[in-house]
């Protein structure tokens, strides 16, 4: 067993060969706790709920759902597909996850076979991805920004897989996480990883990240990715293109990682991205207890775009792409490719 073995150790999804059972995400890190579902419609609702979320997670997820709407005889495939489908906007992850299992029919082995493929492939991809990115990483600190690692993905993670490879390949010396309002996927789930692989982390508000590069402290901000545009656009959870633009005005690289099922080539740019807009009680509220004056309205967009100028580097399974646009995208992934 190697170290990254040792270490990667949560998995947020899991079949159990009649039901799909997931790490319920709103109740970390203080219970662990698993959420059983039986049909397409309890995945759908569990996606939307957060139960499961990440853009990987999400796909993953979703197409268990498809194989238990097929065991189910009751069950309209067709409908399951469009129930799924309509769970959360911006993951292409799902999206990509359902066309994949349509493409199989309606066999339940063979469905459950293709959700297998799905799972295994992801964590492989993340593998991958962490040796790509870390090698582009020379000491010193990084930053990231939500919640990117093995419980938003099969395993291992994406941009937290080259967080956890560059600090085992002894290229990363701390990791600083924004805790990432509203929902605090930083605070409640990145740093629990963090903490759990023993990697030196170190919370931050999401308001203190410039300063933080002022200090010199970070090299790179590394972030995953909800959807990439076929120019390089990247959605991501939201307050990432604020650390882009920070980045940037402060020297710091920024690196997004993403398996190509995040790629999004039908997409032509980021402005044709749905952009989740949520509750407005999850701003008002922190923990279930009210925070703000009743009366008081909210905007809650849960994602936003970063620009593709912005990126010195997208790091995918597939490979690296440096300053990316249009026409390296199309090169990595319309060419040659499936
Ligand atoms: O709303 P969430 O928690 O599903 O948002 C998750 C993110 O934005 C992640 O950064 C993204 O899905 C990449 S996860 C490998």
């Amino acid at each position: 067993m190697s170290d990254l073995d040792r270490h990667d150790t949560i998995r947020a999804v899991h079949w159990r060969g009649d039901r799909l059972s997931l790490l319920d995400q709103r109740r970390l890190p203080f219970e662990e706790v698993f959420v059983d579902c039986v049909s397409a419609a309890e995945v759908a609702q569990a996606i939307k709920d957060l139960v499961v979320r990440g853009a990987p997670a999400i796909g993953i997820a979703a197409a268990w759902g498809v194989v238990l709407a097929a065991r189910n005889e009751f069950a309209r495939l067709d409908q399951a597909l469009a129930v799924l489908r309509a769970s959360r906007p911006t993951a292409v992850n799902l999206m990509w996850a359902l066309d994949r299992m349509q493409g199989v029919g309606s066999d339940p082995a063979a469905l459950a076979a293709e959700a297998q493929a799905i799972q295994e492939e992801d964590l492989a991809a993340n593998r991958r991805m962490g040796e790509l990115g870390a090698a582009l990483l020379d000491g010193g600190g990084v930053l990231t920004h939500c919640n990117t690692g093995s419980l938003a993905t099969a395993g291992f993670g994406t941009a937290l897989g080259v967080i956890r490879s560059g600090y085992g390949a002894g290229r990363i010396s701390q990791v600083y996480a924004g805790e990432t309002r509203p929902w605090l996927q930083g605070a409640r789930l990145t740093m629990y990883e963090l903490v759990r692989d023993g990697i030196p982390a170190q919370l931050i508000a999401d308001s203190a990240a410039a300063h933080l590069m002022r200090s010199g402290a970070v090299q790179w901000v590394i972030v995953g990715a909800d959807r990439i545009a076929a120019n390089g656009d990247t959605a991501n959870k939201i307050g990432t293109y604020q650390l882009a633009i920070a980045a940037r005005h402060h020297g710091v690289k920024f690196m997004v990682v993403a398996p190509s099922s995040t790629v999004d080539m039908a997409t032509p740019d980021g402005a044709a991205i749905e952009i989740e807009l949520r509750a407005a009680d999850e701003l008002l509220a922190l923990g279930g207890k009210r925070t703000v004056v009743e009366g008081a309205q909210a905007w809650n967009p849960v994602f936003d775009v970063t620009p593709a100028t912005l990126i010195d580097a997208i790091v995918t399974e597939r490979g690296v792409i440096r300053h990316p646009d249009r026409h390296a995208m199309e090169n990595l992934f319309l060419s040659g490719h499936d």
